[in-house]
């Protein structure tokens, strides 16, 4: 049904969105809620469990559809308090694999994990999808948010949860509930421009908060090379990423991992340091270079970073 309704808004979608500084890919706005099925009860392949649509959409006791597979989830992951102390689990996922319109966190340093709920209370994270993130860390207890950090620090993220497909054209697509983009039925292709476009591989299981059901990020043909040489330090412009963040890119003592991970909320953090929307003493060491990165070159960057193992 939401389909059909925004078919009239599709002969005006793909210029604008194409439209140079048009960053809508990266920062999808969130539609509002729509009503919730509480009878259909859903399931995923290889659970045993049941939820309606409204228990699988509820921020404070999401689904955990494999719950033998994971450690025990500390409170502020698995359930939250109402007004605003969502639980992390809804967004970021039992695994932390995560969806991309959020972030990964599984396998990230307990002292960034921690140090990124501070900024987001403090002022330092001020990006277009962070308000959300602040509402949380403002609600949760300090103990909360560690035992949160301590816990998704501990996991391993999913091989594969993202992959990065180069290609000239994509689906034509639209963003729909929680943020998340679907193709639309019999909606067309378009050229992909300077965009990253990434895709549930399962819409349904996707939207049924399914933790084993990844994403692909459709970007640019090009991108993978292009951002390999970036990320080396594109002959001497800047210091190459392995200095900070590891030989292999996936972490150093307290500097994140950054391979693996959702590729739209890398541009977007990249972008967000080079606006100043997200700032603070980790982000100064960034700077240098993310002020010599162009759009094209932080899409780049980003494919680069998905394509390789988390
Ligand atoms: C309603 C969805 C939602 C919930 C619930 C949620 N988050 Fe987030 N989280 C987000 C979004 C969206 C972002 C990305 C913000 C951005 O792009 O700037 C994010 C980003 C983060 C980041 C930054 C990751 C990085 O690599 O720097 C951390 C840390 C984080 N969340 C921790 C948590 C914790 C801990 C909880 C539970 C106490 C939680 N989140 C609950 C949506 C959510
Ligand atoms: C001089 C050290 C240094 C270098 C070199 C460096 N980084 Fe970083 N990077 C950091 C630190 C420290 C952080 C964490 C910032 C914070 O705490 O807010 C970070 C954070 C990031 C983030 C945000 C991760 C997240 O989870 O939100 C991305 C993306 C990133 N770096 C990409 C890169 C890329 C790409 C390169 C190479 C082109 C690079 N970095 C080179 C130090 C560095």
């Amino acid at each position: 049904m939401r389909k059909l309704l925004l078919l009239p808004l599709l002969a005006t979608l793909p210029l604008a969105a194409l439209a140079q500084g048009n960053l809508d890919w990266a920062y999808p706005k969130t539609p509002p809620a729509e009503p919730h099925d509480s009878v259909a009860l859903k399931q995923v392949p290889g659970s045993t469990r049941k939820y309606t649509q409204a228990q699988i959409d509820d921020p404070f006791n999401p689904p955990d559809w494999f719950p033998n597979e994971h450690p025990p989830m500390p409170t502020s992951v698995a359930r939250g308090t109402k007004p605003a102390a969502r639980a992390c689990a809804q967004c970021h996922l039992p695994t932390g694999d995560g969806h991309p319109e959020s972030s990964s966190l599984a396998g990230l340093p307990v002292n960034y994990i921690a140090r990124q709920m501070d900024a987001f209370k403090n002022g330092d994270r001020t990006g277009v999808r962070a308000a959300v993130m602040i509402l949380i860390a403002k609600a949760w207890s300090d103990a909360d948010i560690r035992a949160a950090a301590e816990y998704y620090a501990a996991l391993k993220p999913t091989p594969g949860f993202n992959k990065v497909i180069e290609a000239d054209r994509v689906m034509a697509t639209y963003v729909g509930p929680g943020g998340m983009r679907f193709a639309l039925t019999d909606g067309g292709i378009e050229p992909i421009g300077p965009r990253i476009i990434v895709l549930p591989d399962n819409p349904e299981r996707a939207s049924l908060r399914d933790p084993k059901s990844g994403f692909t990020d459709f970007v640019p043909r090009g991108s993978i090379a292009k951002g390999a040489a970036l990320a080396a330090g594109a002959n001497g412009r800047f210091v190459a990423c392995t200095v900070c963040h590891g030989p292999t890119l996936q972490g150093l003592a307290d500097v994140p991992g950054i391979t693996g991970r959702p590729a739209t909320y890398m541009f977007r953090q990249l972008n967000d340091m080079k606006t100043g929307a997200r700032k603070g003493p980790g982000t100064e060491l960034m700077k240098p270079i993310v002020e010599k990165l162009s759009q094209d070159d932080m899409i780049a960057l980003a494919a680069y970073l998905g394509s390789r193992d988390p």
